[in-house]
């Protein structure tokens, strides 16, 4: 039987007694794939995540006035409010509206085009590895259980309970006025204290919370913010009279680029 060191050549040590492991590491660290790569990866999607509109990477691809936290509360860590956590362990997962199996990155790419109201970004680029790296790191050691019925975590936004059917928008504008208005505008345009909820800079019809029953679903979880109080009958008015107002139209043509640009090969030639 061989010693041990030949299985485990380096870890053996030198001539000067320094462990050949880490000299190697520094070696490859030289290369070009220096440890620790991957959790800048993590931190570099976290701020896409916090400002998708603005960052140089992503904001080509962005035509609302939006970020990914402006409805994936706190970055994705808020734990209900569109969660982020625990959602890679979802993927792959059936998609209905697709009519395929689609993966974390294409689920992503989907809320560029639809929430964001932009143009879908080159698969395998810079921001979208980023920003997979960074919800997938929010499942990190949690056990994957794909989603067969659809594209969800498990800590998904829990359907209404109420009739959408049943939504009363005038009584919604007066709840709008007293309890939105103040930080989203009462023209829904937005201010400097909450984006635009209607209106050109606003999600476009493609998006999820352009559905009513959608929309009040995630309100009751999310808005106001930092005291989120709304009965279920409260938010499915409110959300009626939000989605009463015009928004972008979505045609999916008008939100993918060319097909050469549609992915990228983003490894060493
Ligand atoms: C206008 C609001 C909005 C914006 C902006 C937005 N999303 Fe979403 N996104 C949603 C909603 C609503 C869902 C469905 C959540 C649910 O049902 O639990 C969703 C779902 C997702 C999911 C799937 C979650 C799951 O449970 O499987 C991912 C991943 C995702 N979004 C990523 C992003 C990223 C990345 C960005 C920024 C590029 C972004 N979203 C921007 C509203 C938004
Ligand atoms: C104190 C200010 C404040 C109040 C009050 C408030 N919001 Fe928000 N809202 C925000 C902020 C800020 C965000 C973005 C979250 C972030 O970036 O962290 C947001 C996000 C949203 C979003 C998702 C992003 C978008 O703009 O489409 C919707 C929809 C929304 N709010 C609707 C409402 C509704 C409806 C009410 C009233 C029930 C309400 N908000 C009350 C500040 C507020």
């Amino acid at each position: 039987m061989p010693a041990e060191s030949d299985f485990w050549p380096a870890v053996r040590r030198n001539a000067a007694g320094s462990c050949v492991i880490c000299l190697m590491s520094i070696v490859a660290a030289g290369a070009g794939e220096p440890p620790g790569k991957l959790a800048e990866t993590v931190e570099l999607g976290r701020v896409l995540v916090e400002q998708t509109a603005t960052h140089p990477l992503t904001r080509q691809y962005v035509g609302a006035a939006l970020n990914c936290t402006s409805c994936h509360l706190d970055n994705g860590t808020h734990p209900t409010a569109a969660s982020f956590l625990d959602v890679a362990t979802a993927y792959p997962a059936w998609a209905g509206r697709e009519g395929r199996v689609i993966t974390l990155e294409d689920r992503v790419l989907n809320c560029f085009m639809r929430s964001c109201n932009g143009i879908r970004p080159p698969q395998g680029s810079q921001p979208v590895v980023a920003i997979v790296t960074y919800i997938t790191s929010l499942s990190e050691g949690r056990p994957i259980k794909m989603n067969d019925a659809s594209p969800h975590g498990p800590r998904r936004v829990p359907p209404l309970v109420l009739d959408p059917t049943t939504a009363d928008a005038a009584a919604g504008e007066k709840l709008y006025v007293a309890k939105c208005g103040d930080c989203h505008a009462t023209d829904g345009n937005g201010t400097a204290d909450g984006p635009p909820v209607w209106g050109p800079r606003s999600f476009n019809r493609g998006a999820g919370l352009s559905h009513v029953d959608q929309l009040a679903a995630w309100l009751k979880l999310a808005m106001p913010l930092d005291a989120a109080d709304l009965t279920e009958r409260e938010s499915l008015d409110i959300a009626a009279y939000v989605t009463s107002h015009p928004r972008p139209d979505f045609v999916i043509e008008e939100h993918l680029p060319p097909a050469e640009e549609m992915g990228v090969y983003n490894g060493k030639r």
